[in-house]
């Protein structure tokens, strides 16, 4: 059952790490370190995003462990089903608990080519189906100045969309150069460029976003990346060691985080 948002997701996107065993592994080790504290329902909604074949085991355990865990998917098929031999659906998604799905990762963008087209067929999916599209956007280069890549990333999406379903989505701002790098976006540069992909987004579709970021995020430098209009984040490489991403979960939940 979906619950209702809290002001800040923090979601962890494993990419292609961490088999079944392993996520068994990690879940068992948060649980142990996850105080009884923030077990609750609090200020941050945590979020995994397993690969595909992780995610039964996810959503059996973190209810086992009584570990307070939403679902997210990495991908999904921009169609609802038929002959589409190795993808998975919307509907298959949501059976496992999922109630997020990413949308056009940088990393799916260059190893998949996908088009406008699959990006609309994988958000309007999800949303039929009852989860909450994640829609990444990043500029390739540093420092160029200009959102506008950014911001037709996001409209080329928005304008295929109905109303029912923009509301759904949420927006990942992640810098391609930051990602994977040794490298975050200054607190500068991401207030910037929401403050751009919200304003766009209000004045075209009469709405008001909520904006993740991610890009190399750690518990070294969240404490710098609070408080900038965020709706949270998406983590990559610090979310797959249990006790880095427990750290970065209770320095979220020591303020706020940010409002979506
Ligand atoms: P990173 O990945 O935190 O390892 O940079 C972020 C992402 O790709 O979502």
């Amino acid at each position: 059952m979906s619950r209702a948002p809290s002001p800040c997701l923090l979601a962890a996107n494993w990419k292609m790490n961490m088999d079944y065993l392993q996520t068994l592994d990690f879940l068992r080790r948060l649980s142990i370190l996850l105080p009884e504290s923030l077990r609750g329902k609090g200020p941050v909604e945590m979020a995994l995003f397993p690969p595909f074949t992780s995610l039964r085991t996810a959503q059996v355990f973190s209810n086992s462990y009584r570990l307070p865990l939403s679902l997210g998917a990495q991908d999904v098929s921009p169609h609802a089903s038929g002959s589409f031999t190795g993808e998975i659906s919307a509907s298959m998604l949501r059976t496992l608990g999922c109630e997020y799905v990413l949308v056009g990762h940088s990393e799916s963008r260059r190893n998949h080519h996908e088009t406008r087209e699959e990006l609309v067929g994988k958000v309007k999916n999800s949303v039929a189906c009852g989860m909450r599209p994640i829609l990444c956007v990043g500029e390739k280069e540093k420092g160029r100045g200009s959102w506008e890549e950014i911001i037709s990333q996001s409209e080329e999406v928005f304008s295929d969309l109905e109303p029912f379903e923009r509301e759904k989505v949420i927006i990942s701002y992640e810098p391609v150069w930051a990602i994977g790098s040794s490298e975050t976006a200054s607190p500068e540069c991401i207030f910037k460029a929401v403050s751009a992909l919200k304003g766009e987004t209000e004045e075209k579709f009469n709405l008001s976003p909520t904006v993740l970021y991610g890009g190399s995020v750690n518990e070294g430098n969240i404490g710098s990346l609070k408080g900038l209009g965020l709706g949270g984040f998406l983590v990559g490489r610090a979310s797959l060691d249990p006790a880095e991403f427990a750290a970065i979960f209770q320095c979220l939940n020591e303020e706020e985080g940010g409002k979506r």
